[in-house]
């Protein structure tokens, strides 16, 4: 076992807030042994953008973790050759350039769907009335999977993330999952004989992949797809209304919705952390580490690391946050990148507030979560 110091926690406290526990391990030793999550938790961005690339001593197979006993194998828990393959399958759905000729228009048509049906309402919740539809309605052109009503695609993400996210093993939370993942196992079968163009179900298939393995990924890319621009898109409008002045900014030009959702991802990392298995006995900055020890990447820490960033918990979107790890710092950078960024940046925000020019928050907001983590409502009035 990892012979870091040891940092106890109390989980609900850090599923409340994360960040007082993960300064004391950053500005501490920098890694710290967690009894409750028996994890080492590394929270230094400068090591973590290292040590994430070495994939022979840092593993992302993961046979007996949560997420493959729960949602099956798919390219999130392979290494090496095994997972470029898969990336290099899946990457016409996810390219830029399909994004920008194929997904781009469709996002606009449907978050235009979703602010009509909006408009009279007068307010709404902008995580479950928008934010959740227009994300889930992107979900259902990437995967192809339109059996799945854009309800059903949030709600089997957020199941699935929950069984992920289970370290304490909450057995209603993993039947929820396991459910989950039967329902979209059903929405594929359905799929099979009208192939949707670009979606990665065709993608995958074309490329003589199987359906069980097609649907491991495409089961990843609805728990990882849905959650994060879904939070991010809630969480943006949240962190712009509480500063007027950055929303001005880039109403006057200034700045750009891209650099609003780049900043936020960095400020509240909607992917909190990377777990990995370590293959054998080797030292990492000064921690020894035992073959089959589970490491936590904290790319929520790292992205507050002050050696990086100047007043790291403040939202600031002139900030250059390049640095930052919100999408990952190594082989698994985030597949669905160019997806969120057009989603978010290019077609959420702008359009929302387009739409809604004198939108403004109703009440306080509050943040759930450490492995993924977003705001849990956000009421708003126009
Ligand atoms: C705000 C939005 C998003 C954030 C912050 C985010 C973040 C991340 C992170 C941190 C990883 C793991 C990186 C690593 O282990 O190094 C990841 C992986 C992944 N993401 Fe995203 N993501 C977002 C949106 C999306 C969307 C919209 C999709 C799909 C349409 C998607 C699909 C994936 C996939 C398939 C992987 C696995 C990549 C691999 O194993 O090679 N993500 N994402």
């Amino acid at each position: 076992m990892s012979n870091a110091p040891v940092h106890n926690i109390d989980v609900p406290a850090f599923a409340a807030d994360p960040y007082a526990d993960l300064t004391t391990i950053r500005e501490g030793t920098g890694a710290a042994f967690v009894p409750q999550l028996n994890a080492t938790l590394f929270c230094r961005r400068e090591t973590i953008h290292r040590e994430e690339k070495r994939v022979d001593l840092f593993s992302s197979r993961q046979p007996e973790g949560l997420m493959v006993k729960l949602m099956g194998e798919n390219m999130l828990r392979k290494d090496g050759e095994e997972h470029a393959s898969d990336r290099k399958i899946t990457f016409p759905s996810y390219s830029p350039r399909t994004v920008r000729d194929h997904w781009s228009e469709r996002f606009r048509a449907k978050t235009q769907e979703a602010l009509d049906a909006l408009a009279p309402q007068g307010g709404c919740c902008l995580v479950r009335d928008f934010a959740m539809r227009v994300c889930g309605e992107a979900l259902r052109d990437v995967t192809g999977l339109y059996d799945l009503s854009w309800q059903e695609v949030d709600a089997t993400s957020q199941a699935m993330i929950d069984g992920v996210a289970n370290y304490h093993g909450d057995p209603a939370l993993e039947s929820k999952a396991l459910a989950a993942v039967a329902r979209i196992n059903q929405a594929v079968e359905r799929q099979l004989d009208d192939l949707p163009e670009y979606s990665l179900l065709k993608v995958q298939l074309d490329s003589g992949m199987d359906v069980g393995p097609a649907a491991g990924n495409i089961r990843l890319a609805i728990s990882g797809g849905q959650n994060e621009p879904r939070d991010a898109i809630a969480g943006a409008v949240w962190a712009l209304l509480t500063h007027p002045e950055q929303l001005q900014m880039i109403r006057d030009g200034q700045a750009t919705w891209k650099d609003a959702f780049e900043e936020f991802n960095r400020w509240q990392s909607p992917v909190g952390m990377v777990p990995r298995g370590v293959t054998r006995d080797e030292e990492v900055e000064g921690v020894q580490l035992s073959k089959g020890d589970r490491v936590f990447f904290m790319y929520s820490a790292a992205n507050r690391d002050p050696r990086v960033f100047d007043a790291p918990v403040v939202f600031d979107i002139t900030r250059n946050n390049s640095p930052s790890l919100a999408f990952g710092a190594g082989p698994h950078f985030c597949a669905g990148a160019a997806v969120s960024r057009e989603l978010v940046s290019q077609v959420a925000l702008p359009m929302l507030f387009e739409r809604f020019p004198n939108i403004r928050l109703e009440g306080d907001v509050r943040f759930h979560g450490w492995a993924f983590r977003g705001p849990v409502e956000v009421k708003v009035r126009w």
